[in-house]
C-alpha cells in the first residue's frame, strides 16, 4: 500500500490523511497475527465512524456511518470487514422535510458508536434512532422500541453494571423538551421514559450514571437556527448559556409524576466523554471523572481546545461542588472496564498524544493508563507517526479484576498507509503487544467501538 496522497490542499481536514474515507467494502479471511492472540477472546471487535460516501459533508462529524469488524475465536483472527451501515442517508433520500419542518428519525448517519444491549447490536448516531445491525455488520433497520422511542438517541448510552439496564436520552434541539431521559429493562423494552427540562438546546453528547443518579451536562454549545440555515456547523460556543451538572435520582423513576435533575453551577467549559461517574458518603457524594475542555468550538468550527481529565464532586447535602484537574496529560476517547459503569473505578483508559504533538487524531500515538486511586498513569506508545483508535477494555473473564484483560485498537502507519488490530496486555502498557493482526485495508480515524463476546 502507497501513502496518501496530501497535496490536494483544498479538502477539509477529515478528507486528507488517515481521516479520509475508504473507498471499498472488503473482507480477508484468516488474518496473519504477530504475537499470540488469547485463546479466551472469542468474539467481535467494531468500531464506528465517520465515512463520507460522495460529497465531503459539512463537518466530520456528519459523514456516513461505515463499521470495521473483526472477528477472533480460538486464537485465530477469523476475519475482518467493514460494511457502510445502510441509512436512508445513504440511499440519497433526506431526513427534513421542508413543508412539515419535521426530521425523519429513523434517517441519521449512525456513525459514531456501537454498542449491544439485550441482544441487539445497536449502530447509533446523537441525531436520529439507532440502526441494528447483524453479528456479521449486515444493516437490519432503524430501531424504535416499538414506538416508545420518539426522539433521538444518544450515541452513549450506559448499561448499568448492578441492574443491566441501558440508560439513555435523546437530545432535541428545534423543539422542547430539549431533552427526554429513557431506561429500557436487561431484556431491551422501555421502561421509563420522561423529559428533562433543559432551557436551551445544547449538545449533549454524553451522560453518565451512578448507582442512585443519572447525571446530565447542559454546557454552552448551543445550536443556532440561522447558523443551521447556512449549511455550516449548526452549534456555536456561547458561555452566557452557562455550564451546569444535573443529577437526576435514579429512585425516582417511575414514579407518576417524575423528578426533575438537581442542578448545580460549575466553571464554563465543555464535555464530550465521561470517564465515570460514582457515589461516596452513603450516597451522599456524587463524583464524575471526564474530559473537560475549557472551550468548544469557540469562534470556529475548527477550535478546539485540548482535553484533560478533571473530576467534579456534587455534595448533596450543602449543594457544593468542587472542580479539580487530575491529570495534564492531553487525551479522547476515554474508557474503563465497562463493568465498573456506575460504580468507583481504579483504571481509566484513552487515546493520547505524544508532549507537544498536536491534538489530531492523526497524532494519537498512544493509550494512557489512568490509576486515579493512586494518582499515577502509564503509557503505551505505538510509535513514531503511528497512531491509534479509542482502546476498548476487555476482561480476561468475567471474574478477572478491574485492570485483567486487554485493550483493543486499530492502529495506522503512515509509513505504509495500513492498519492493524492491536491487543494489549492491560495490565502492564509499555509492553510490546501481545497480538497484532495485519488488515487487508487502512481504518480511517474515526469514533467508539465495543468488544462484543460470544
Ligand atoms: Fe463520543
Amino acid at each position: 500500500m502507497t501513502a496518501i496522497d496530501d497535496t490536494t490542499t483544498d479538502l477539509p481536514f477529515y478528507m486528507k490523511g488517515n481521516y479520509a474515507p475508504v473507498a471499498e467494502e472488503v473482507e480477508a479471511v484468516d488474518l496473519d497475527i504477530v504475537g499470540a492472540l488469547p485463546p479466551e477472546l472469542s468474539g467481535r471487535f467494531f468500531r464506528n465512524g465517520a465515512n463520507p460516501s460522495g460529497e465531503p459533508p459539512a463537518h466530520w462529524f456528519d459523514g456516513d456511518g461505515m463499521l470495521h469488524g473483526i472477528r477472533l475465536r480460538d486464537g485465530r483472527a477469523e476475519w475482518y470487514r467493514n460494511r457502510w451501515v445502510r441509512t436512508k442517508l445513504l440511499a440519497g433520500e433526506e431526513r427534513f422535510d421542508p413543508e412539515t419542518f419535521e426530521f425523519d428519525l429513523s434517517a441519521g448517519r449512525a456513525n459514531t458508536h456501537v454498542i449491544r444491549h439485550a441482544g441487539r447490536i445497536l449502530a447509533v448516531e446523537e441525531g436520529s434512532f439507532p440502526m441494528e445491525v447483524s453479528p456479521d455488520l449486515e444493516t437490519l433497520g432503524s430501531v424504535d422500541f416499538g414506538g416508545v422511542l420518539d426522539t433521538p438517541f444518544t450515541a452513549h448510552p450506559h448499561v448499568c453494571a448492578e441492574t443491566g439496564e441501558m440508560h439513555f436520552f435523546g437530545y432535541e434541539l428545534v423543539s422542547e423538551p430539549h431533552a427526554t431521559y429513557y431506561v429500557a429493562d436487561a431484556s431491551g423494552q422501555i421502561t421509563h421514559r420522561q423529559p428533562i427540562n433543559v432551557p436551551s438546546p445544547v449538545m449533549m453528547h454524553d451522560f453518565a450514571i451512578s448507582r442512585n443518579h443519572a447525571i446530565f451536562l447542559d454546557l454552552p454549545v448551543v445550536f443556532d437556527i440561522d447558523l443551521a440555515m447556512t449549511g455550516g456547523m449548526p452549534f456555536e460556543w456561547k458561555p452566557s448559556n452557562g455550564s451546569r451538572i444535573g443529577l437526576l435520582d435514579r429512585r425516582n423513576v417511575g414514579s407518576s409524576t417524575p423528578a426533575q435533575p438537581r442542578w448545580f453551577d460549575i466553571d464554563s467549559c465543555y464535555v464530550f466523554h465521561i470517564l465515570n461517574a460514582w457515589e461516596e458518603d452513603d450516597g451522599n457524594v456524587v463524583v464524575l471523572d471526564a474530559g473537560r475542555h475549557s472551550s468548544m468550538w469557540d469562534g470556529s468550527p475548527d477550535a478546539f481546545e485540548p482535553c484533560y481529565l478533571w473530576r467534579w464532586r456534587f455534595d448533596l447535602r450543602t449543594g457544593a461542588v468542587t472542580e479539580t484537574q487530575l491529570d495534564d496529560v492531553e487525551h479522547a476517547f476515554p474508557r474503563i472496564d465497562d463493568r465498573r459503569t456506575g460504580l468507583a473505578n481504579r483504571y481509566g483508559w484513552a487515546v493520547t498524544n505524544r508532549p507537544g504533538e498536536t491534538s489530531s487524531l492523526d497524532a494519537a500515538t498512544g493509550v494512557v493508563k489512568y490509576d486515579v486511586v493512586n494518582d499515577s498513569k502509564s503509557f503505551h506508545d505505538f510509535g513514531p507517526g503511528r497512531s491509534t483508535s479509542e482502546p476498548v477494555f476487555v476482561p480476561a473473564s468475567d471474574g478477572a479484576g478491574e485492570d485483567e484483560g486487554w485493550i483493543m485498537s486499530f492502529v495506522y502507519d503512515p509509513a505504509t498507509n495500513s492498519s492493524e488490530f492491536t491487543v494489549l496486555d492491560a495490565t502492564d502498557m509499555a509492553a510490546e503487544p501481545v497480538a497484532t493482526v495485519a488488515l487487508p485495508q487502512r481504518v480511517p480515524n474515526g469514533f467508539h467501538g465495543s468488544w462484543f463476546a460470544d
